[in-house]
């Protein structure tokens, strides 16, 4: 069985390693935190209304919190007040000029979102990160906001730390996404709320959606139409956004830790409540299904203008299957999860298109490839996607004499914690302290759902 011990190699003080254990059934009811990507645009359209909008159910994670100090080093007041949280906007094209550099932390929608949004304002920001963000390219928003007149410092080919200048006013543009991203995606419809002139998106394949819906919300022109089988988006600016109150639902991407640890581990009967099911979101649960899983969506109802349902998740036979390459962008988070569902079920399940898991926040075919290896799993790694032969349903080994690598990828550490639920010796993490991006309560739930 693992042991932590004092982390004896590494060259730095704050590393917190965990072992996660074999558990008993998940049973009862849990709430997880509210929605990441939601939580971080309801912030900035919220300081981009001219008043006060209010948001209740926000992720207080480091990654969100990023994103409101940033806001507020542009002007925005943001504060907690009670359980909702307050933001009283500038208006659009109200952004100031930093006086510091802005700390992205980890999180790489705070700073491809806020690059949108300085693009489009007479503003020079400087962006920094952490080591894991520092490696992750920028060049995919670098490249559509300079057509729309933004420069970058020092490197054009992008990664942080860089320097940019906004420009006021910008030039609309058309650009069609040569990645299947939300996140480049967004940068230029927000670039586009302060662009005189209608700016457009054409999406070959569909990714999240919230940012066209909550700006629609918020006021905002903007139409969506679909033509052989893409999305052209368009949103004409400069924008007027009212204030609005925001009800923010719960995170799929959370809630998958849950549904795979309540469908691994026998015995369970859970409940995760008021889980965010935006079409855009929710293939996890699709193929989970597909995979065997036995999970009812309970109350389906309307949260915020998105789809929200209750899960009841309970322990199951899986099965291994081949997962259609489409899906992938309704799930793009949650594969390092589903690798430990393959890991678990009868026979073989096999990935593919998964390239862009290389440059999420660590490259998460290789890290789950080896973490997933180092607890006894047998696997193929390919260039896009992993090959896993499942246990049949029998515990994973566990990682013995070893520590699993995260990286700083909050997702690694989270999903290999569900697989150390499911192993005989328990599975040891390197570092937990980057759960805390996107779900601080996560042991507090894990230990209150398998007591
Ligand atoms: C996000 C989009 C996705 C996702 C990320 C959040 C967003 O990134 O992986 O966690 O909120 O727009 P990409 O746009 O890079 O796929």
């Amino acid at each position: 069985m693992c042991a932590v011990k004092a982390p004896p190699s590494y060259g730095y003080a704050f590393v917190t390693a965990h072992c996660f254990l074999p558990s008993g059934p998940l049973t009862g009811r849990i709430r997880v935190p509210g929605d990441k990507s939601i939580s971080h645009r309801a912030l900035m359209f919220g300081a981009l209304a001219v008043g006060r909008s209010r948001i209740s159910g926000l992720l207080e994670g480091e990654d969100v919190l990023a994103t409101a100090a940033a806001l507020r080093a542009m002007g925005a007041r943001i504060e907690r007040a009670g359980n909702a949280w307050v933001v009283d906007g500038v208006g659009v094209g109200g952004l100031l000029q930093p006086e510091q550099a802005l700390d992205m932390g980890n999180s790489g929608t705070s700073t491809r979102l806020l690059m949108g949004l300085v693009a489009s304002h007479g503003i020079t920001a400087a962006f920094t990160g952490d080591a894991s963000l520092s490696k992750r390219p920028m060049g995919r928003v670098i490249d559509p906001l300079s057509t729309m007149g933004a420069s970058f410092t020092p490197s054009p080919g992008g990664t942080l730390p860089l320097v940019m200048e906004g420009m006021q006013p910008a030039v609309p543009v058309t650009y069609r996404l040569p990645v299947a991203s939300a996140q480049v995606k967004s940068a230029v419809l927000l670039a586009g709320l302060n662009t005189p002139g209608i700016t457009t998106v054409v999406e070959p394949v569909p990714t999240r959606d919230h940012t066209e819906r909550m700006l629609r919300g918020f006021g905002a022109e903007l139409t969506v139409e679909d033509a052989d089988g893409e999305r052209i988006i368009r949103i004409h600016g400069p924008a007027d956004l009212h204030p609005c109150d925001i009800t923010v639902p719960g995170d799929p991407s959370s809630a998958a830790f849950f549904a795979v640890a309540a469908s691994v581990v026998p015995g369970s009967d859970l409940v995760v409540e008021n889980v965010g099911l935006n079409p855009t979101r929710d293939g996890i649960f699709r193929v989970l299904a597909q995979m065997g899983a036995n999970i009812d969506m309970l109350d389906e109802r309307e949260v915020g203008g998105e789809p929200v349902a209750d899960l009841r998740v309970r322990h199951a036979a899986l099965k291994g299957i081949e997962v259609d390459p489409a899906i992938a962008p309704s799930m793009i988070d949650e594969f390092p999860v589903l690798f430990v569902a393959a890991a678990m079920a009868e026979g073989t399940t096999l990935t593919s298109g998964l390239d862009e898991l290389r440059v999420k926040e660590s490259d998460r075919l290789s890290a789950m490839a080896a973490a997933l290896t180092a607890a006894g799993v047998t696997l193929e790694e390919r260039e896009d996607g992993l090959v896993i032969t499942g246990s049949g349903g029998d515990p994973l080994r566990g990682t013995a004499n070893s520590r699993v690598a995260t990286h700083l990828d909050h997702r690694i550490a989270m999903s290999m914690a569900v697989a150390g639920l499911a192993s005989r010796e328990g599975i040891e993490i390197d570092d937990i302290e980057p759960i805390a991006t996107s779900f601080p309560n996560f042991t507090a739930l894990l230990d209150a759902a398998a007591s």
